[in-house]
């Protein structure tokens, strides 16, 4: 019971997310530290590639990706869905279509995130498993950067619906792309190695028993 866990409260968690994952995690956090006072959180976001760099390394207790790196050892909880979806600012012509070909989607100019990044390994598998190529524009790092340059019409995109801050951003519309959305799901995952301390115990019943009911009344994806 969480409740018979209440007093040993304190010391820290250590949390590495992908940068996708930055939308919904402070949500589950908010409960968890106002029920906990005492436990501090080391929260990290970084790409997915820096993500596994830091789990190889052994820095956190959880390491939250969308697709679980594979050939290491590790336990995981699947945690919820994760759609990516076409996006193009809402005065582009393909918003005024019903149904976008893949291949009309693929004459766009497209706006990709680098490579290491999550995002991009679910992008570019979609899009060779389709057999197509998009005609990449331009390299950008980081997603708000690209909502941004969708926004001031330099290239459509493929991101996780999660970025449009819960739903269409102003100015931002979802297209819909044969073939889309990319499905894939966020999970937690810790090595077998590694010995769950108290405290990442606590957190992982957390997440188990109200985590993911608390997301989805929070977040309507
Ligand atoms: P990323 O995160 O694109 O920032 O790496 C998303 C993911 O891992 O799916």
């Amino acid at each position: 019971q969480l409740s018979d866990l209440r007093g040993l409260k304190s010391g820290t968690l250590r949390l590495a997310s992908a940068t996708t994952a930055k939308y919904f995690i402070p949500h589950l956090l908010g409960p968890f530290c106002e029920r906990y006072p005492g436990i501090d959180i080391q929260f990290t976001v970084a790409n997915r590639q820096k993500v596994i760099e830091r789990l190889e390394q052994g820095l956190d207790d959880f390491y939250v990706f969308s697709y679980v790196p594979e050939g290491l050892e590790l336990e995981t909880i699947e945690f919820m869905s994760n759609d990516l979806v076409a996006i193009a600012e809402q005065n582009h012509p393909l918003t005024k279509q019903k149904r976008v070909s893949l291949e009309q989607f693929c004459q766009q100019d497209f706006l990709i995130r680098e490579s290491g990044s999550g995002t991009r390994y679910a992008t570019e598998s979609f899009f060779s498993k389709q057999s197509v190529s998009p005609k990449v524009k331009m390299t950008i790092a980081s997603n708000e950067a690209i909502i941004h340059s969708v926004l001031s019409r330099l290239g459509v995109s493929i991101l996780s619906a999660h970025t449009l801050a819960f739903g269409e951003m102003y100015g931002v519309k979802v297209l819909n792309v044969e073939g889309l959305p990319i499905k894939s799901k966020w999970s937690f995952s810790w090595t077998k190695a590694h010995h769950l301390s108290p405290i990442a115990n606590v957190f992982l019943n957390y997440v188990e028993t109200e985590g993911r009911e608390m997301m989805k009344q929070a977040i309507k994806l």
